[in-house]
């Protein structure tokens, strides 16, 4: 399974990809978590991404494609992958095919990931992620055991720099404006199937995989 998943920031895409990935045993890779490893070791790519990320903008398609294209050349994406976060622009999709071309294998599906602007902003403000090994949590719809601390690993929990209010408004002008196109893009290839991310997650994912398996049409 070769797959993308698309949707608003905050509909749920890395809570989903996790299980996802799980369920259809292939390697889950973001892009969001990819760049912010980059910033946490202050890498030169995490220092450019930074400035564009703080902001609520893309980081460069240029410096992205880069990125994912090394990442899909590992071996282990011979037998599938998840891309979250990835393509999120039209030029951005036409590069992927092009990367895929390129290895001579196809992409199978594109997940859109729905929920209203509300829900975006009562689940970014209120997402907290584990500094030591990236679990997500939710203050009040998956709150840790004890205030602060990863119920996995013992981790501090801390809040995004793009989850503050006046971010979280421009990231979604920018998913507007920017990574919409894209939905249009997929649908007109018949690659598109839709989910809404509304519900217990366990019942998300339900609905996911459930429109994975439909037949293409
Ligand atoms: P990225 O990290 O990809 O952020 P995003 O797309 O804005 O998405 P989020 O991570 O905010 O949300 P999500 O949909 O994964 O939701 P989550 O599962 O965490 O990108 C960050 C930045 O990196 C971008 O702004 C850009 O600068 C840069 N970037 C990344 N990719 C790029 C690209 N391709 N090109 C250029 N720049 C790029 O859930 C959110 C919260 O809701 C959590 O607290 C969770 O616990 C809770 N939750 C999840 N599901 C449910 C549910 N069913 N019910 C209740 N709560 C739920």
């Amino acid at each position: 399974m070769r797959l993308v998943l698309v949707g608003p920031p905050g509909a749920g895409k890395g809570t989903q990809a996790e299980h996802i990935a799980k369920h259809y045993r292939i390697p889950n890779i973001s892009t969001g978590d990819i760049f912010r490893a980059n910033v946490a070791e202050r890498t030169s790519l995490g220092e450019i991404a930074k400035s564009y990320m703080d902001e609520g903008e893309l980081v460069p398609d240029d410096l992205t494609v880069a990125m994912v294209r090394d990442r899909l050349g590992r071996d282990d994406t011979g037998g599938g992958f998840l891309l979250d976060g990835f393509p999120r622009t039209v030029p951005q999709a036409e590069s992927l095919s092009s990367m895929l071309d390129e290895l001579d294998v196809p992409l199978d599906v594109v997940l859109k990931i729905t929920v209203d602007d509300d829900e975006v902003v009562r689940r970014l403000s209120g997402r907290r992620i584990c500094r030591s090994c990236g679990r997500t949590f939710h203050v009040e719809f998956d709150p840790p055991g004890t205030e602060g601390v990863c119920d996995a690993c013992g981790g501090e929990l801390y809040q995004r720099d793009d989850d503050k209010p006046e971010t979280v408004r421009r990231r979604l002008q920018v998913y507007r404006e920017q990574t919409k196109p894209l939905v249009e893009y997929y649908e007109n290839r018949g690659l598109l199937r839709m989910v809404a991310g509304t519900g217990e997650v366990a019942e998300v994912t339900k609905r996911a995989i459930e429109a994975l398996e439909q037949p293409v049409a």
